[in-house]
């Protein structure tokens, strides 16, 4: 009677472990809303004049854009969000 009673407990705590498991780590693939909140000119203004001046949109076409943000995310490393949404801005403004 009393092993039973201890199983169900265990269980208990197991699923409850893997509930807080699986919150922890879907949160992780989200997109934090520090990110998720910004614009692309917002984070175009905040990332592309840690090194140089942030270059302005209409220096470039958009093929020109595609060119030097592939070769920009590997120098600022940043995640597809943010260059996406750069890239958007930088698109939408030349
Ligand atoms: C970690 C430093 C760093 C960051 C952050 C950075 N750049 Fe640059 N960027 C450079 C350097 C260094 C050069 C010149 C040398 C080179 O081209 O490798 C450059 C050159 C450029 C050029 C000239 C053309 C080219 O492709 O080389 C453009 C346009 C440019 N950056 C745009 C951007 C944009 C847009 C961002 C924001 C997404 C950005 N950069 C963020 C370091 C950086």
């Amino acid at each position: 009677m009393k092993n039973t009673h201890n199983i169900k407990i265990s269980s208990f705590v197991g699923i409850m472990a893997i509930t807080i498991i699986s919150f922890v780590l879907m949160d992780g693939c989200k997109v934090p809303e520090s990110i998720a909140n910004k614009s692309g000119a917002q984070l175009w203004g905040e990332n592309c004049n840690r090194c140089h001046n942030a270059p302005d949109p209409k220096t470039y076409s958009d093929d020109q854009w595609d060119a030097a943000i592939e070769h920009m995310r590997q120098k600022a490393i940043l995640t597809d969000t943010e260059i996406n949404k750069i890239r958007a801005f930088l698109k939408s403004a030349n």
